[in-house]
């Protein structure tokens, strides 16, 4: 039963046995089979990793710095969500569309959450920016012809920012305490974890893939930035860069409409007195674990870590 946490049923999917909803066998092929442009972008990350941040880092190195688009066009339609639709069956479809009743500024909201993101994805002009917490072997085989941002982050964090999510989502029928999700992190949609985030790791040295860390950004975000610029061949100014790391703090994206998600409380997706920007922090994992968690992370973290060079800058 805990399986079945906000889902019909949820299916295991690929060799490494990725968890998803069942509506998400529907979608696979699809994704599996789109085309590729050497243009695209994608961000990708398991989720709660940083994913937000980074895809509105990405889209205005890409996009020459244009804060006023970025400010008008929230994220969310920049950058359709490519499995997104995956939590959306009929009864939820049917209670977005009830709670929204007579409420026509919001139907546009809604399409763009239903509708099929590959089909979202098509209709866009080059460059066309993807979010995706998919790992690599479910995304379309050429994926590496296009360019590939993948963001990680401590699992611990992650896992804690995750829970949290899941306790702001409406329809996410999960009551349970962060020691409870903990129980059951390799049953929510895209785990295993490491298996997401080893498969980008491994592809660290392509040309077409950049790797960053949560972490490394929150400690030096100007880096990363430059990382980024440099990435995707984009020359900024000091002053430019600074800018730009002034426009990603944590509080001016905690209070910046276009990126920080209330969207999803307007059409009733998600609890009003939750924020999808929560804390931002490194390391707040701490205060959920108790000693027998810790040790169990410990373990996990170890486990999956002996067969790779992947090293977290958090654990150094
Ligand atoms: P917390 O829940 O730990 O605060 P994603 O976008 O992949 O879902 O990741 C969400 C996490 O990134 C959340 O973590 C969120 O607060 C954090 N985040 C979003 N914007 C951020 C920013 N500008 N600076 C630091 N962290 C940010």
């Amino acid at each position: 039963t805990i399986v079945a946490r906000n889902h019909d049923e949820i299916v295991s999917i690929g060799p490494k046995g990725y968890i998803f909803p069942r509506k998400f066998r529907e979608m696979a092929a699809e994704i599996y089979n789109m085309e590729v442009k050497p243009t695209d972008v994608y961000v990708f990350s398991y989720p709660r990793s940083g994913t937000t941040w980074t895809q509105e880092l990405v889209w205005l190195v890409v996009n020459d710095l244009d804060y006023e688009t970025a400010s008008k066009i929230p994220l969310t339609d920049r950058y359709p969500f490519l499995e997104g639709p995956m939590f959306i069956n009929d009864s939820t479809k049917q209670k977005l569309l009830d709670g929204n009743k007579g409420n026509e500024s919001n139907a546009k909201d809604i399409q763009n959450v239903v509708k099929s993101a590959v089909e979202l994805v098509n209709e866009m002009p080059s460059p066309r920016f993807i979010k995706t917490h998919l790992p690599l072997s479910l995304l379309p085989p050429k994926a590496l012809e296009a360019k590939m941002v993948y963001v990680a982050r401590d699992p611990r964090d992650a896992i804690v920012s995750f829970y949290h999510l899941i306790d702001s989502m409406k329809l996410a029928n999960f009551n349970g305490d962060f020691k409870q999700f903990w129980t059951i992190k390799n049953y929510q949609s895209w785990s295993p974890y490491f298996d997401n985030v080893k498969e980008a790791w491994e592809m660290r040295n392509h040309p077409n893939l950049l790797f960053l860390f949560y972490e490394d950004m929150k400690k030096d975000l100007k880096s990363s930035v430059r990382r980024v610029c440099d990435f995707f061949g984009k020359k900024y100014s000091d002053d430019q860069i600074a800018k730009l790391c002034d426009h990603l703090t944590f509080d001016n994206f905690k209070n910046n409409p276009s990126v920080n998600f209330d969207l999803m409380k307007k059409i009733g997706l998600m609890h009003t007195d939750k924020e999808f920007v929560r804390k931002g922090k490194t390391g707040g994992w701490r205060e959920y674990f108790d000693e027998e968690m810790t040790a169990e992370a410990d373990k996990w973290i170890e486990e999956n870590l002996r067969d790779t060079d992947l090293r977290f800058p958090s654990m150094q």
